[in-house]
């Protein structure tokens, strides 16, 4: 299977005050589409920070990523913002660690959003599906702060598999979830990315959730 993403000796630091905070120390890996990667660690110790690396809204100081999506291969440390936002836009489905709901839209717009901004109203049938699969068919007309932290989680999810994306970027996607819930999240996210295809990363304090993934990166190692 050819690579989705790839990633040459990526660094990040971060400064506080005067005190330098090396976050990314050559991070190296390579991921095929349907392969999944766990990244685990400590509080801090950079998860995030590298999930946004390849989401593009965070560059690195040195190092490269590269995308391949639709048949492209971008080198997308060094792309321009533009590009940056309409590939993510396309390709890219992010479950951030706080959700990133919109609050001025209902749970099943936000979850259709990425078809709307891609044209793709046949995914609004989906999207529904979705949110059935979910167990959240009762919520569909409510805003999310109505919504408990697990079902705004899961609504995160479930918008985050929309488009079948190339690379799934999942943020401790069951860090609100109690055991049973959080095994069925797991289920449909591992499940969804298997069925489209998707390069799956998810950054995760759960070993049970890890131990899922095909690849490990461990960011305190
Ligand atoms: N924009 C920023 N400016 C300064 N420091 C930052 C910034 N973003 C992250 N950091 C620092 O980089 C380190 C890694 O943060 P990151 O959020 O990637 O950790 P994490 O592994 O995701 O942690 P958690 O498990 O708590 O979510 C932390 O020390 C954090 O304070
Ligand atoms: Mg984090």
């Amino acid at each position: 299977m050819a690579a989705v993403v790839e990633t040459v000796d990526l660094h990040k630091s971060f400064r506080d005050g005067d005190v330098q905070i090396d976050v990314l120390r050559q991070v190296c890996f390579t991921l095929a589409a349907g392969e999944s990667m766990a990244v685990t660690g400590a509080s801090g110790s950079g998860k995030s920070t590298l999930l946004n690396i390849l989401a593009g809204t965070l560059t690195p100081d040195s190092g490269e990523v590269y995308l391949t999506v639709a048949g492209q291969r971008l080198a997308w440390h060094s792309a321009s913002t533009n590009q940056r936002t309409r590939t993510r836009r396309r390709h890219i489905g992010y479950v951030h660690q706080f959700f990133n709901l919109i609050p001025t839209l209902t749970v099943a717009e936000n979850v259709r959003l990425p078809g709307r901004l891609n044209r793709r109203r046949d995914l609004d049938a989906r999207a529904l599906e979705l949110l059935r699969q979910f167990g959240l068919e009762q919520r569909l007309h409510v805003f999310p702060e109505t919504l408990s932290g697990g079902e705004q989680q899961r609504v995160a999810v479930a918008r985050a598999l929309l488009l079948q994306p190339a690379l799934i970027l999942a943020d401790e996607p069951t860090g609100n979830l109690d055991q049973a819930n959080s095994r069925q999240v797991a289920d449909l996210l591992f499940a969804a990315a298997q069925a489209s295809g998707s390069a799956l990363v998810v950054a995760t304090h759960s070993e049970q959730i890890a131990a899922r993934a095909q690849h490990r990166l461990r960011m305190d190692a």
